[in-house]
């Protein structure tokens, strides 16, 4: 029985609760919102897609019981809709998704559930990082997205350039999902070639500094278009839900823990069962190692003041 909870049904919330449905990923689906017509209405919506699908998901709605035995609970409830956030910066959204986290925390811990956390809500690691503290668990079993989100922008971006698949594309967007967060370009292969040769061999001059704008500004560009960003998260938060579930050890930048410098950010983890199994080391340049410090004391001194 692989059973998911959804605490948001907005725009992420919902993309993630259909991709389970539609991709028959979950048995079980709780989905739960301080909109009960909404969490009602989403439900109806999707049980509307079983009669056609191959595959059946039970869903329930607003009964934060019914999260004691699911494998892992996507926390969605951020909303950078009703905040109208159009500053380019995700700390504008920190006070109002903390008073979601001070209501849901308690009503996680008490539900007994004792899965895997996946956190879309920005600011998205030190939200991740007040979940955890707040609700009780261990920083393996709450991570959030991060800068998987980012990463796959990067892959877009430097995929688009040699014209190839982004799939195709390895590497890492590190620190923080935010204006902090830098390529760590060093990491960054296209075919399994270091990126720096393939461009040469290719005989192509890439601008880095061009292309980094164009990733960190990617949710941005999207949110100016559409009022929020939905696909793109939602895709990565089911990503790593099935990588929790299936044990599938999946090596990506998420945001977890960092003993060093005592803050959640992105950074290669496996996640698998139970949530994060470890966090791999980095082999980054003295300028790529000065970021990552520097997008760790962002978040850490933003961090200290939730508790202000
Ligand atoms: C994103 O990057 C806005 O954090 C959201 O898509």
């Amino acid at each position: 029985m692989r059973k998911f909870g959804v605490i948001g049904v907005g725009h992420v919330g919902v993309t993630v609760a259909y991709t389970l449905v539609t991709k028959g990923i979950a048995d079980e689906l709780v989905l739960i919102d301080k909109n009960e017509k909404l969490a009602v209405a989403e439900q109806l919506d999707l049980q509307d897609c079983q009669a056609r699908l191959d595959t059946t998901t039970k869903i329930k709605v607003q009964d934060y019981s019914e999260l004691k035995d699911a494998d892992v609970l996507f926390v969605t409830a951020g909303n950078i809709h009703a905040l109208d956030n159009n500053s380019g910066n995700r700390w504008v959204e920190f006070e109002y998704t903390r008073e979601i986290v001070k209501d849901i925390a308690p009503k996680i811990a008490k539900s007994g559930f004792n899965g895997v956390l996946v956190d879309t809500m920005n600011p998205c690691d030190a939200i991740a990082q007040y979940l955890q503290k707040e609700a009780g668990f261990t920083s393996e079993q709450c991570l959030a997205t991060g800068t998987f989100l980012d990463t796959a922008r990067m892959q877009r971006v430097v995929a688009e350039q040699f014209g190839t698949n982004s799939k195709n594309v390895g590497g890492y967007v590190l620190g923080e999902h935010g204006e902090s967060q830098f390529v760590a370009w060093s990491t960054v292969t296209v075919n399994n070639h270091p990126l720096k040769e393939y461009a040469k061999a290719k005989g192509k001059e890439l601008d880095l500094n061009d292309l980094e704008d164009e990733i960190r500004h990617g949710g941005w560009a999207i949110h100016s278009g559409k009022g929020y960003t939905s696909f793109g998260i939602g895709t990565c938060a089911v990503k790593l839900a099935q990588s929790v579930i299936s044990d599938a050890q999946l090596e990506c930048p998420v945001s977890t823990y960092n003993k060093k410098y005592d803050t959640y950010l992105g950074q290669p983890a496996v996640v698998g069962k139970g949530g994060v199994q470890y966090v791999n080391e980095l082999h980054l340049t003295d300028e790529e190692e000065a970021k990552f410090k520097n997008s760790a004391n962002t978040i850490k001194e933003k961090f200290a003041t939730m508790y202000e």
